[in-house]
């Protein structure tokens, strides 16, 4: 499973990326607004620390329009996958941005047959929005499940990009089903490392080595 970090923090992108961790970034325009930076040189700068993908949404919803956003966001780096929403101008956009050779995240998808149209228009990734509909009171990763029986029905090569993750379980039941990337708040990702009996085991072994009075280095 590839690993995106859901965040526009310059800052925790450099430390995730440090530790090996990143496939790639989500951005959206709540999290650039967060950022307090400019599109354009806040996604300029993460594109220099990330390998991988790096999704920039229009704000456009108009056909027209967001292929004029598309073209000056796709100038920021050659890693810059265009984010659309899940729109009929949307999936327009991201047919004709695919057939140009860009990458193309489709976003704020909340049913199975959304995502089959994402896949029809041939995008790279679908987001799928698992948070907001468990704020609903469903449950999200049914979507994800859906999504995966269709897209493997017909072998789509779009890949299912799990979003609005807001718990480590999101990320383990989305692995489980075979979302093939999940999109992760920094604090998120950090805490999947957790476990109370890792911390308690390697207090003992650090408290037993030093009574062993020897070193290693
Ligand atoms: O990037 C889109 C998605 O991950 C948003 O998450 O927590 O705002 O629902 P959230």
């Amino acid at each position: 499973m590839k690993f995106f970090v859901d965040t526009a923090d310059v800052k925790e992108i450099r430390e995730l990326n440090d530790l090996g961790l990143l496939d790639g970034v989500t951005t959206n325009p709540s999290l650039i607004l967060k950022s307090g930076g400019s599109i354009i040189e806040v996604t300029k700068e993460i594109c220099s620390i990330v390998n991988g993908p790096v999704s920039a949404e229009v704000a456009a919803t108009e056909y027209e329009q967001m292929m004029k956003e598309a073209a000056v966001l796709s100038r920021i780096a050659d890693n810059i996958c265009i984010k659309v929403p899940l729109t009929l101008d949307g999936l327009k956009a991201c047919k004709a941005l695919r057939s140009d050779g860009h990458l193309v995240n489709v976003t704020l998808c909340f049913s199975a047959n959304q995502a089959l149209l994402a896949a029809k228009a041939g995008a790279t990734f679908i987001s799928p929005f698992i948070g907001r509909i468990d704020d609903t009171g469903i449950n999200g990763m049914e979507l994800i499940s859906e999504i995966r029986t269709i897209y493997d029905n017909y072998d789509y090569q779009t890949q299912i990009l799990a979003a609005s993750i807001r718990t480590v379980n999101h990320v383990k039941e989305a692995a489980l089903i075979g979302a093939d990337v999940a999109t992760v708040p920094p604090a998120t990702l950090k805490a999947l490392v957790k476990h109370p009996l890792t911390d308690k085991g390697l207090e003992t072994f650090l408290a037993d080595w030093k009574k062993t009075g020897q070193s290693i280095a």
